[in-house]
């Protein structure tokens, strides 16, 4: 459960910091309903840039920014289809944006799923602590601008391999930016660098750990798992059948979404993506792979895998060329020829490498279960090309700029030839088994009790008590930002 019990010395701290930096907190479901922030919050929201370090942009967690750099306050949900000249299949395929968000990728509100709590209860000690937050690249700079924005100290923890787009921000966002060895599938190495710090540094520094934190769980099942009923509403009113939603698993989080989608319609199918090359729910499999922000080799703790029906391997070559044929000139230019609208070609910018993954565990999806035009897929485009045009330049030094062959066949087979394969429909003991997995990173490495893994695979109540959490933490953000407001 996530902890929250107070600890009423540190808390008085944390309103004594909230106050001088002028900080009020987002209740989660001001961040699903934005029209319920003060007047005064989205007047100073017009006045300053969406990734400005000033603590307003607390209220831009939300899916629900208005899609622009400076000045913004609210609209509806940001999210797009990605039309059937594209996926090639007649099941319409939805993602919500997260290019929108500050930091440019939605993880910045798993960060705050994870930090608020521990901020409105005293569990850490925004004076006197540092925030560590352990990540494959987007957690640790959502970590670490929430941070600046709190005024307190951070440490990114983050592999080597990242974008160096990556790179080049923390370093002047977070305090200290540690790299460990290897690329997004090397996780354990992350763990280890975290239980270093910890030894070495004791109290000095708090982990916010999102591979295990609930916070996380919560702020995808609440903020983004609403964000997708929104968009579906009006598709089922009109009679569409909402046949599944898609994530690519890093910490789980973004999956916990699927949890609530599953409530409102229980025939929807909860698909997780991974990296073929990495095939650990697919097959207890290990390996490299080019898809950034997915990490791998471990199930996370906060994966409710009774939930999950299908688990699908994306090849990475296939990301990396369509990443190509989206953003280079005659991979537009090909596609405008086989009749993509403009705005749409204009739009695929919008989408990171993982959500090139997820769009392609989305057709192999519609395939697998024969979707038509009366079948809706919902996914979410986690992040933008802003943060991987270095990728771009790489493939180009390595294999030269794409030209119309490399487009055609690029489509041909990773858009045209996809197809059932590496999809697996998972039945009971199928769960079971990826559930099973946790056991060794969790019980054997991470001091995790084979009680609560148990728990969460027999006891039905495990999970719902996590969500019905979100009504004590609201009420102790606003009683937390009403003693700030009080000084
Ligand atoms: C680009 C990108 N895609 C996908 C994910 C996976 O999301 P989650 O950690 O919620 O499973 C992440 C996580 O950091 C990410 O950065």
């Amino acid at each position: 459960m996530i902890d929250l019990t107070r600890n009423n010395e540190v808390r008085a701290r944390n309103i004594e910091r909230c106050r001088e930096r002028g900080v009020i907190l987002p209740t989660f479901e001001q961040m699903r309903d934005p029209s319920r922030i003060p007047q005064e919050v989205q007047d100073r929201l017009r006045k300053i840039g969406l990734w400005d370090v000033d603590p307003a942009n607390l209220f831009r967690i939300t899916w629900k920014n208005e899609p622009i750099d400076r000045g913004g306050t609210y609209g509806g949900v940001n999210a797009f289809e990605i039309p059937s000249s594209i996926t090639g299949v007649q099941a319409r395929i939805i993602g919500l944006v997260g290019h929108w968000f500050p930091t440019g990728a939605h993880k910045v509100g798993a960060t705050y799923g994870c930090l608020a709590p521990s901020l409105v209860r005293g569990g850490f000690d925004s004076q006197r602590q540092k925030a560590v937050w352990p990540s494959t690249g987007n957690y640790c700079r959502g970590g670490a601008y929430n941070s600046a924005l709190l005024g307190c100290d951070s440490v990114a923890i983050l592999p080597e391999g990242m974008s160096r787009e990556r790179f080049d921000w923390l370093r002047n966002i977070a305090g200290e930016v540690i790299s460990t060895p290897g690329t997004e599938s090397n996780v354990k190495e992350i763990f280890d660098a975290c239980h270093e710090i910890t030894r070495t540094r004791g109290e000095e520094v708090v982990i916010f750990n999102q591979f295990e934190e609930l916070g996380n769980y919560l702020w995808h099942y609440e903020v983004t798992g609403s964000a997708l009923e929104e968009v579906l509403a009006p598709l089922a009113a009109a009679g569409m059948n909402v046949a599944g939603y898609v994530s690519a698993t890093g910490s789980g989080g973004t999956l916990a979404a699927g949890d609530r989608l599953k409530q409102r319609y229980p025939h929807t199918k909860v698909i997780a993506a991974e990296a073929l090359q990495c095939p650990t729910l697919l097959r207890n499999g290990f390996g490299e792979h080019r898809i950034e922000g997915i990490g791998d080799k471990h199930i996370p703790w906060i994966h409710n895998v009774r939930n999950t029906d299908m688990v699908v391997g994306v090849d990475d070559a296939d990301t990396i060329d369509l990443m190509r044929v989206f953003n280079e000139p005659a991979g537009r230019a090909y596609l405008a020829r086989m009749g993509v609208d403009a705005a749409t070609i204009d739009r695929l910018d919008k989408l990171g490498i993982s959500c090139i993954g997820n769009l392609l565990a989305a057709i192999k999806a519609a395939k697998y279960w024969e979707l038509g035009p009366d079948d809706v897929i919902i996914t979410v485009f986690t992040d933008s090309m802003q943060l991987y045009n270095s990728r771009i330049t790489e493939e180009q030094e390595r294999n030269g700029a794409l030209d119309e062959i490399g487009a055609a066949r690029a489509v041909a087979r990773a858009l045209e030839g996809q197809g059932i394969e590496n999809a697996l429909e998972l039945n009971y003991y199928e769960r079971l088994r990826v559930h099973n997995l946790k056991y060794y990173t969790w019980i054997e490495q991470q001091g995790r009790s084979s009680e609560e893994l148990n728990a969460q695979w027999y006891d039905r109540s495990y999970w719902t008590n996590v969500q019905e959490s979100v009504h004590e933490i609201d009420a102790m953000i606003a009683e937390f930002n009403a003693e700030v407001a009080a000084g």
